[in-house]
């Protein structure tokens, strides 16, 4: 069962700006009644170029429809390229939070969002919607929006994908190729990363700062997954763990002890850091 804030509730029961205008100077659709999901996005600016009014129709759930609700309050106001600045993440800050499985929605939103101000500035949204390759077929997104959602929501495992992009949530076919985007985008992000603290630390403070880390920003993150971590031992730069929890038997366990533990330890602690699973062994008698 998701846990849902009040403000989604309130949102979902009573959504603002619900229906069409007519004479709307943008209009922006997105999803399709195949998909589950759809949104189409009206705009009416007044005469000095803001957002004046902004309504919306949707086929979607709860999150859909409170996603939709807070993006036409939070355009209100605004001037398109104002409007252009809010991502997906503003959205489900503005609820208050998402359910991570719910992401999407947030997503879909923002899509809205833009296609709406393409169509107004004459830049056709179908070639924007197909722009990159087609990667999931079931859901039809590409790797140009996989690839930005894994960047602005700091994404780490395909699981994570799917909840925001909805691709990989259907057959499965697309899954290996989703993988392999995702470790081409975080071995990009990872050589991209401001150089680890040219402080030389003391064992002592490695090791310290490496718990923190762990504690603070990798374990919470696991957990929200329903896994967890174990830091075992340092020798060295040499970082000992153990998954736990649901990680233990996930397919994607040596990419997330990689790609995502060893490439955050690396980032903000040491970049010779190497994280090595410690299988615990327990005899039974
Ligand atoms: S092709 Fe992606 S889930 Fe089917």
């Amino acid at each position: 069962m998701w846990d849902y804030t009040d403000k989604v509730k309130d949102h979902f029961m009573n959504p603002r700006n619900v229906g069409k205008i007519d004479d709307a100077d943008a209009v922006g659709e997105v999803g399709s009644l195949a998909c589950g999901d759809a949104l189409k996005l009206y705009l009416k600016l007044d005469k000095d170029g803001l957002i004046e009014k902004a309504t919306f129709q949707t086929f979607g759930c709860g999150s859909a429809i409170a996603s939709s609700s807070a993006l036409t309050e939070m355009v209100k106001g605004k001037t398109l390229d104002e409007a252009l600045k809010i991502t997906n993440k503003d959205i489900a800050d503005f609820l208050g939070g998402l359910p991570k499985e719910k992401m999407h929605c947030s997503v879909m939103g923002r899509e809205a969002l833009e296609a709406a101000i393409n169509s107004y500035r004459g830049i056709k949204s179908d070639i924007h919607e197909l722009e990159g390759e087609l990667v999931c077929e079931c859901f039809g997104v590409t790797d140009t929006q996989i690839r930005r959602a894994i960047h602005e929501n700091n994404i780490g495992t395909v699981e994570d994908v799917t909840n925001f992009t909805k691709a990989g949530g259907g057959c499965g076919r697309c899954l290996e190729r989703i993988d392999e985007i995702l470790k081409e985008e975080l071995g990009a992000k990872q050589a991209k990363a401001p150089a680890a603290p040219s402080k030389v630390l003391t064992n002592l403070q490695r090791i310290s700062l490496i718990k923190k880390v762990i504690d603070e920003e990798l374990r919470p993150a696991l957990q929200a997954d329903g896994g967890d971590l174990e830091l075992l031992d340092v020798e060295g730069k040499k970082v000992l763990v153990s998954l736990r929890g649901a990680c233990t038997n996930c397919p994607s366990a040596q990419i997330t002890l990689k790609d995502v533990v060893q490439g955050k330890l690396r980032e903000l602690v040491d970049p010779e850091i190497e994280v090595v699973e410690e299988v615990k062994c327990t005899l039974s008698i």
